[in-house]
């Protein structure tokens, strides 16, 4: 029986866990290959204190860099975390034609053509489902099971530290407190900066997108807000008067040739209370998949913890085991041509504060009806603070540009507060 050699680079949350489950479950795994999967070698900063009860024959490292070199290793899976040390292993390896699994969204999402264009030249073969929504199996689906359909969009609840946070803010808990508990309770890191300003989510955005089209899109084209301006009382008005409820949303469409045209946004948005997005509650992901032929497909499970990125992570050591012993070269990646980016029309939500003068709603009114822009709701909640009067206004679907424009006009206007929220009403 053949086996397939792996080196394991960081060991932590998730290589810890994909440690322990592939001395636990070897046997199970052997049968299911056909070959037996071996641990080579380690690599962690302190790996003689993780030694995670290994057998001394699974040499340990301290330097990443020495896994592309060792001999007689068949894959590596990258769980460094990070950025620099990464790259450099994983081009490492694939420029070596050494097969990778990693689960660092950041990674990919930042060098996805070099990486590609490594694994092309190489000949090594690059998974990586771990890297969106951890354990919900939706790039496969997306890469092998949707292969013969058209993807019209994908929309994604991509980060369980913000789901987490909007989730209690629905219950009435104000923001700063549903962030220490996330942190309490391991959902959020120390940092929360990348969670809360939505590019952790462009990250999956860019990785999704650019998975569909074949062509990469950079996570600095993905139009990104954050949720930092979401206030208690706009999920408050969202449940009670809208209907809705507050989800950060990571959305890619391909409206026309899937090829070449993407629209691609991450923003706090207004979801029906009847979308199934509406019920993902907590630290969960969901993904809804928009497919031509298929219709609307959902993916739901836990984005992120040891043993749903670890089961992502074996299923791709799995696939990997297949293709090297199938023997066939690996399929050369697509690569279309940089995509296009688009907008479509939508709804928008907006919250001002101004102060308490006559005068200031029919400027405000006046300034979206001068950029054509049709209001469908306006209501003042009322608010005790005369300086900062809430003003809430939904608008009819129009272009994302346009009401761009509106808003900095309006933040212009005399007695109107610079502080706002805007969120996207999803149809
Ligand atoms: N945690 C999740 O739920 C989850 C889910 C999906 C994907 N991911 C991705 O999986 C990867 C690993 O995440 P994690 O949560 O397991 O991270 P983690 O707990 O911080 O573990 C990373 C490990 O790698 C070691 N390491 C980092 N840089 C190193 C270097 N230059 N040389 C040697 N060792 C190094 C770290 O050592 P030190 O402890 O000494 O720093 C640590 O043991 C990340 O890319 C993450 O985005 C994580």
């Amino acid at each position: 029986m053949r086996t397939i050699r792996l080196a394991v680079a960081g060991l932590g949350v998730v290589g810890s866990e994909t440690v322990r489950l592939l001395r636990s479950r070897r046997e199970s795994l052997c049968r299911r290959l056909g070959a037996r999967l071996e641990l080579t070698a380690v690599c962690d900063r302190q790996a003689a204190a993780r030694r995670l009860g290994l057998p001394t024959s699974v040499r340990h490292f301290t330097d990443p860099g020495r896994l592309a070199a060792l001999p007689g290793v068949d894959a590596v899976v990258e769980l460094l975390g990070g950025l620099e040390a990464p790259r450099r292993l994983v081009l490492g390896c694939l420029r070596r034609g050494l097969s990778v699994v990693t689960a660092n969204t950041r990674l990919l999402a930042h060098s996805w053509d070099e990486l590609r264009t490594a694994a092309t030249k190489g000949g090594g073969r690059l998974h990586f489902e771990a890297s969106v929504a951890g354990g919900i199996p939706i790039l496969k689906a997306l890469d092998l099971s949707l292969a013969g359909d058209r993807v019209e969009a994908v929309y994604g609840i991509l980060n369980g530290t913000t789901n987490f946070i909007l989730t209690r803010m629905a219950e009435g808990m104000e923001p700063i407190d549903a962030l220490r508990r996330a942190q309490e309770l391991g959902l959020a890191e120390k940092n929360p900066a990348l969670d809360l300003n939505g590019r952790d989510t462009a990250d999956k955005v860019s990785v999704l997108a650019s998975l569909v089209t074949g062509a990469w899109l950079r996570p600095d084209q993905v139009r990104t807000q954050g949720i930092q301006e979401i206030g208690i009382e706009d999920m408050a008005f969202a449940e009670t008067t809208l209907g809705r409820r507050v989800k950060l949303l990571g959305v890619a469409r391909f409206p026309e040739k899937a090829e070449s045209r993407v629209e691609a946004f991450v923003g706090p948005s207004l979801v029906p209370l009847e979308h199934p997005l509406a019920s993902v509650q907590d630290e969960f992901n969901a993904v809804l998949v928009r497919a031509a032929s298929a219709g609307d497909l959902m993916f739901y499970g836990k984005g992120a913890g040891a043993g749903p990125a670890a089961s992502a992570v074996l299923g791709d050591v799995m696939a990997l085991g297949r293709e090297l012993l199938s023997g066939a070269k690996p399929a050369a990646h697509r690569s279309g041509p940089a995509p296009r980016l688009c907008d479509s029309d939508c709804a928008f939500y907006l919250r001002l504060g101004a102060l308490d003068r006559p005068g200031v709603l029919s400027a405000v009114t006046a300034t979206l009806g001068r950029l054509g822009i049709s209001i469908a709701t306006i209501n003042q909640p009322g608010g005790c603070d005369p300086k900062n009067v809430p003003i809430i206004i939904t608008t009819h679907p129009t272009s994302p540009g346009t009401f761009g424009r509106a808003v900095r006009d309006i933040l212009a206007l005399p007695n109107v507060s610079r502080r706002h929220t805007v969120m996207r009403l999803l149809p």
